[in-house]
């Protein structure tokens, strides 16, 4: 076949896509205004270092999660990288598990609602006033506040509806993501498959809420395979509570450190406003690009404070800033 000539009125779009981006995205957004010629270009060294075996795995694995995980945005796996099939012993999960654990700290019949109708605003809205704190969002379910800040949700008990711009991280996902495989050894990572505008709020940070006595015996236990997956729910001092994504978690599990990070890690009360238990919300810390890996700090994050001073983790996060360990 020749080359298409391009017809008078329409130009011709010249575009690479990155593999696994959704090509007929593309062409329905560009179908009527451009002349269009896709094709698909193999990565460099690719189809040398992939077992077929192992890659169906990973396509079945990516299946099951976007099965799992019907109502959210899709997930995609990708490994360019090494032989490395699904992850051993991981379930995935799109809620915290609780384990009975707090059953009665998530007593609806605990929980004070707002009388806004049909939606919450800045000025009527008493679930954060309630807690003596502002209201988190604009109407872009952008978050306002500053870091540290906790924010109020509405919940089961609230007049509102569900489009309130006060109901975010308990939507869930908000982007596509790519689980993919690093290629300088830090083993999975997460990019997102589109443009994530600063302040908007990304994903929660799910796994098993289990004590922090227990969390300090699996602490150790993970210290010695240089393993990080504890996140202390210590907003108030001491934490009574540490949420562990190691073996249930959602696409947070994938996300890696960084000293330069892109995210930055809000606590949320929703489902309780007891103080020792509040959700995990990740956020844009600054506009992400398409394609770029999701990270952020864990040390900022609080998570993982158990690792003992002998053993140190390097970090491989490459940015200019780094601090050379995790911790
Ligand atoms: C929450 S997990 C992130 C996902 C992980 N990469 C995986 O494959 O499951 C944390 C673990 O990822 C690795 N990791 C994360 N950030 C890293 C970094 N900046 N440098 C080196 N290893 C990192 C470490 O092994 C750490 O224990
Ligand atoms: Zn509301
Ligand atoms: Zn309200
Ligand atoms: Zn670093």
């Amino acid at each position: 076949m020749g080359k298409p000539k391009p017809k008078k009125d329409k130009p011709l779009l010249a575009c690479k896509v990155v593999v696994l981006e959704d090509v007929n995205q593309l062409a329905k957004k560009y179908r009527g205004k451009f002349q269009l010629t896709l094709k698909t270009i193999k990565k460099k060294g690719y189809e040398n270092c992939i077992d077929p075996a192992q890659n169906m795995l990973l396509v079945q694995w990516e299946t099951l999660l976007n099965k799992i995980c019907h109502e959210d945005p899709v997930i995609a796996v990708e490994n360019f990288v090494d032989n490395e099939g699904p992850p051993d012993n991981f379930t995935y999960v799109r809620q915290n598990i609780t384990h009975g654990l707090a059953n009665d700290l998530l007593d609806p019949n605990f929980l004070a609602g707002c009388e806004c109708f049909p939606r919450c605003s800045q000025n009527t809205c008493s679930c954060p006033k309630n807690s003596g704190h502002k209201f988190a969002y604009d109407r872009n379910k952008r978050v306002l506040l500053p870091p540290q800040s906790p924010i109020y949700e509405c919940n089961k008990r609230c007049k509102c509806g569900d489009d309130c711009p006060n109901r975010v991280l308990q939507k869930g996902l908000t982007v596509r993501v790519c689980i993919f495989r690093t290629d300088n050894g830090r083993g999975w990572g997460l990019k997102t498959r589109e443009f994530i505008p600063k302040d908007m709020f990304v994903v929660e940070y799910v796994g098993e809420v289990i004590t922090s006595d227990d969390a300090e015996r699996r602490g150790k236990l993970y210290d010695e395979r240089q393993q990080t997956y504890l996140f202390d729910l210590d907003f108030n001092g001491d934490p009574t509570f540490t949420i562990d994504a190691h073996e249930y978690g959602n696409v947070s599990h994938f996300i890696n450190h960084s000293c330069d990070p892109n995210l930055r890690v809000f606590t949320v009360w929703v489902d309780t406003l007891d103080p020792r238990l509040p959700r995990l919300g990740l956020f844009a810390l600054r506009d992400i690009k398409q394609g770029e890996e999701l990270t952020f700090d864990y040390t900022c994050g609080q998570k993982e404070s158990k690792t003992s001073n002998e053993i140190k983790m390097y970090c491989a996060c490459g940015a200019p800033n780094c601090r050379k360990y995790l911790f």
